[in-house]
């Protein structure tokens, strides 16, 4: 079975607790399980992964590239605007990306307006919350599916 992974990055555990009018109530837990339920719907193993350590994330996506995931379902938080270790290690992935957030990035302070993965991402959904994500598996799904 192919696997999806649901990458999080710095400060998402915090879900539930942030501004609830950027980011809902819904917690991290219960965005993965909705990850999960929704990609075994569509047939894929999916694994949820959240970090606030950069390295961290870096090494789980190292290794991705040796577990050859299917594809990536990535919110990186606020590493999106300026992490450029995190864009050269999504570079080195075959598969294709999704980028998400749960906020409308756009309609927020400039410095959310820019994301340094958008070379490397097949594309990006923000605005809709946890909507958001949904919308990230079944975008990544498309492009497994063709
Ligand atoms: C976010 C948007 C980022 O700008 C912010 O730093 C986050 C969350 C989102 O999901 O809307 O932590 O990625």
């Amino acid at each position: 079975m192919k696997k999806i992974l649901v990458l999080h990055g710095i400060n998402l555990n915090m879900f539930g607790k942030r501004d609830s009018a950027q980011y809902g109530t819904a917690t991290l837990q219960e965005i993965d399980d909705q990850m999960v339920t929704l990609g075994n719907q569509l047939g894929y193993e999916v694994e949820c992964f959240q970090t606030n350590c950069e390295g961290e994330m870096a090494e789980r996506i190292h290794r991705a590239h040796q577990e050859g995931v299917a594809a990536v379902v990535i919110n990186a938080g606020a590493w999106t605007h300026y992490s450029y270790g995190i864009s050269d290690a999504l570079a080195i992935l075959k598969a294709p990306i999704v980028e998400v957030h749960m906020s409308n990035v756009h309609a927020r302070e400039q410095f959310r307006h820019h994301s340094v993965f958008s070379h490397v991402v097949k594309g990006q959904i923000c605005g809709f919350g946890v909507t958001s994500y949904r919308l990230g598996m079944l975008a990544a799904d498309a492009l497994l599916k063709g």
